[in-house]
């Protein structure tokens, strides 16, 4: 029998990047790092050690794991591992990275083969993967699932496992222009919603009295977007939950701006959405969670909130020169906002789903 060609093992993440045995995480930091410069062909995605820190760790919400390829002295694969520990019990995420000079010789089957015994050994019975696409010239319009045809090293890497694929997103990006585009999206937008909603702004931490709304809001996202064949269940918010996502995002060095429009009639909060700038590189921006709730929905809400929320990017971050974003190619109410707002597709993502057996 053939010796396995690398040994599977966990990496913990240090108190600091100057702890004792920190040096492991953070050639797993950059070894993440050097397949999305790889793979967008710039540092846009880049995230600094420090961050990375922040961002895996577990949390009360959260369990997350992180595995290793080890061949000699050398890290040559990651896997993370995420694991929901307040909702969604039943499933969890992985990531297989492995380093260009070792693929192709079963390093990335081995590291997933450590993380779903890890994720079975939790009882999780289902876990999700992601995989991403550039959009080049013949891969021509992509219309829903059924167009992706998996031919790249990620898609086939998913199918060889037995992940199958259950949505498709868009990933767009809107290079910012002149202040005036959104000045002029915003005004038309703040005349078809009327005097009806009042819009609401912060950066960073929500205002307490408005917390358990937005917890709401956060939670209502977790299911109101398409989910494809995903089987995700609405997550459970709380303030202490909000709290413990804001606190992530100022270890990460994040910037946060949240735009939320509220009823004036009846003080309710109705939508909300978020950009998330990283210190390290504010050129580069983030849009994270856009939702109006059912029953606020036709009052071009979405479009008023966006448009704000990107007048207020450039005030707060004039160095800010481009935003990414992902939506379902089925969320098509979506994808016209974002169209109007100048967003232009650049590639896609794959979300695929895998049943993990009883045994
Ligand atoms: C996808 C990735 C993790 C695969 O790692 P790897 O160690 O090369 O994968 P393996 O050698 O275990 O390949 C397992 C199977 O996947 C498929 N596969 C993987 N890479 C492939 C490629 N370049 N072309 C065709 N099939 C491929 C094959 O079926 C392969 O089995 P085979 O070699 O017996 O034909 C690696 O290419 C990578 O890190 N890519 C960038 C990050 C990424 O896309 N991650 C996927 C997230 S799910």
């Amino acid at each position: 029998m053939t010796q396995p060609p690398v040994s599977i093992e966990p990496i913990a993440v240090p108190p600091a990047l100057d702890a004792p045995g920190a040096a492991d995480f953070i050639t797993v930091a950059e070894l993440l790092n050097a397949q999305l410069r790889e793979f967008w062909g710039n540092d846009d995605f880049y995230g600094p050690p420090q961050a990375q820190l922040a961002g895996r760790r577990s949390t009360p919400s959260r369990r997350r794991e992180i595995l290793a390829a080890r061949a000699g002295a050398d890290i040559v694969g990651v896997a993370l591992v995420n694991l929901p520990l307040t909702d969604n019990l039943h499933s969890g995420t992985v990531n297989v990275v492995v380093a260009p000079s070792a693929r192709r010789r079963g390093v990335g089957t081995q590291l997933y083969a450590a993380a779903e015994q890890l994720a079975a050994a939790d009882n999780r019975r289902m876990l999700m993967a992601e995989t991403d696409h550039l959009l080049s010239d013949e891969t021509g319009p992509i219309a829903g699932t059924a167009s992706l045809v998996p031919q790249d090293a990620a898609a086939l890497f998913a199918s060889a496992l037995g992940f199958s694929l259950e949505l498709v997103d868009r990933v767009s990006r809107l290079e910012l222009g002149s202040p005036a585009d959104d000045e002029a999206v915003l005004e038309q937008a703040r005349a078809a919603a009327g005097a009806d909603y009042e819009l609401v702004f912060w950066s960073g931490a929500c205002p307490a009295d408005l917390v358990d709304a937005y917890a709401l809001l956060r939670q209502k996202m977790s299911i109101d977007a398409p989910m494809g064949g995903l089987e995700l269940a609405e997550e459970a918010w709380n303030e202490a939950r909000v709290r413990e996502s804001e606190a992530q995002a100022r270890d990460m060095d994040a910037e946060v701006l949240v735009s939320a429009a509220r009823k004036v009639a009846t003080g309710e909060l109705a939508g909300h959405t978020v950009l998330e700038i990283f210190r390290n590189n504010p050129a580069v921006v983030y849009q994270d969670d856009t939702l109006v709730l059912e029953g606020h929905r036709g009052n071009r809400l979405g479009m008023l909130l966006k448009a704000a929320n990107l007048v207020r990017l450039r005030e707060a971050v004039p160095e800010a020169r481009r935003v990414y974003t992902w939506n379902a190619e089925e969320n098509r109410y979506m994808l016209s906002i974002n169209e109007r707002l100048g967003f232009r597709p650049i590639g896609y993502s794959g979300e695929w789903q895998k049943g993990l057996s009883a045994e």
